[in-house]
């Protein structure tokens, strides 16, 4: 067998991929399993979504390739969405990126901007496809903590000049996963204006526009001036409409961004089932009836999580945005052993800080896709553990 890459090898083990199978083997043995660890909801997809990808898919046309194209009533969807929404104009053909799922769309963008001798700047914990890119195209992976001093924000200022001055991607993701952080508006303005003065692509993954609280609007970097000079951004249908195993999400930048990626894509796919792009047209056509109701679940859920877990001796901040609590452990708790501990032996499912890099450790992440009760009853078998380690019975 021919051996594998050092770029392969750079890659870290991905948190999530051994969690179903440990799963599986507890629900084997009888646990009552309440699984808070991936950013995947219980709920359903909008209803329209659902009609219309029946429908779709008894039509041949769509069962062709889709291409790079795809459905061109999914680009204008989009475009109108992104117009609705933001106040921001995007040429359905020429700056608007269809995807297979927006994790792909960022991971492949990485293929035309980086190389041997560049960097991507990664805030870590972060999501997994900033790094997959960056170190698969061969570029080197600058990791910045992100830690409760900065309010969870990249300070630029604290990046070394060589570094910066190598830098092609900067990855931002705001409402932030995991730690559910938001970035003030003239936070956005100055990164926009760096990234500009130091010729860095700003990577804007927002994923989470739509998951805000309490008459929070995150917005789009789009909005922010001079972001179309220097900016990608990446949206998703998965948190949104509760539509994660269906792998739509988009880009919208500048043509020649948009191009390259699309460009890059030509290589590695073929386009999204165009079944898939009608369905997610009818979604996003759905979005009054359906997004501000499903945020009320959500908002419910986060309630009774943060209630729950103070109650359960957690110090929790409220997030105003994303599906997660980021929960601080005490000084010395690894956050590893944590989590191991909390789902052998009370069957909970949470991912711990270090899962997302280093600079996650001392954290742990809940998301809110189990109905209140079941994160009430999590949150006292995560308080029996807390206070395990904490009369140091587990340490
Ligand atoms: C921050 C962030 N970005 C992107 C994604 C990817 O979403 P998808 O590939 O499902 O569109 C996720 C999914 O969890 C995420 O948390």
């Amino acid at each position: 067998m021919p051996r594998t890459t050092d770029r392969y090898g750079e890659l870290p083990e991905y948190v999530l991929a051994r969690i179903p199978a440990r799963k599986r083997a507890l629900l084997a043995r009888g646990v009552d399993v309440i699984d808070l660890g991936a950013g995947d909801a219980d709920l359903a997809p909008p209803a329209r979504a659902l009609d219309r990808l029946a429908e779709a898919s008894r039509m041949p046309a769509m069962h062709r390739y889709g291409f790079g194209l795809g459905l061109v009533e999914y680009r204008e969807a989009i475009s109108s969405w992104m117009q609705r929404r933001f106040g921001v104009a995007f040429d359905p053909m020429t700056e608007v990126v269809p995807l297979i799922g927006s994790k792909e769309g960022i991971a492949h963008l990485a293929f035309a901007y980086v190389e041997s001798g560049t960097v991507g700047i990664i805030p870590e914990p972060g999501y997994n496809s900033y790094q997959g890119g960056t170190l698969l195209a061969g570029g080197e992976a600058y990791r910045y903590a992100l830690r409760p001093r900065t309010d969870f924000l990249v300070d630029l200022d604290e990046i070394p000049d060589d570094v910066l001055r190598r830098a092609r991607l900067l990855y931002l993701n705001y409402p932030n996963n995991p730690t559910a952080a938001i970035a003030p508006r003239d936070y956005l303005e100055r990164i926009v204006a760096r990234c500009q003065e130091l010729d860095i692509l700003l990577v804007y993954d927002n994923a989470y526009s739509e998951l805000a609280f309490d008459g929070y609007v995150p917005p789009s970097i789009f909005e922010i001036d001079g972001a179309r000079d220097v900016a990608i951004e990446f949206h998703s249908m998965s948190k949104t409409y509760n539509m994660t195993g269906w792998r739509c999400g988009w880009a919208v930048a500048r043509p020649e961004v948009a191009s390259a990626l699309a460009k890059v894509k030509s290589f590695v796919d073929t386009g999204q089932f165009m079944a898939v792009q009608a369905a997610a047209v009818a979604a996003i056509e759905s979005y009054d009836d359906f997004v501000p109701a499903n945020i009320a679940v959500f908002r419910e859920r986060r309630d009774a999580a943060v209630a729950a877990f103070r109650d359960a001796g957690f110090e929790c901040e409220v997030p105003q945005a994303t599906m997660y609590l980021w929960i601080p452990l005490p000084e010395g708790v690894a956050s590893a052993d944590f989590a191991e501990r909390l789902m052998e032996d009370e069957g909970v499912i949470v991912l711990p800080g270090s899962g997302f890099g280093a600079g996650g450790e001392g954290f742990f992440r809940i998301s809110f896709i189990a109905p209140p009760e079941r994160i009430r009853e999590a949150a006292v078998r995560a308080g029996r553990v807390l206070a395990g380690f904490e009369s140091g019975v587990q340490s």
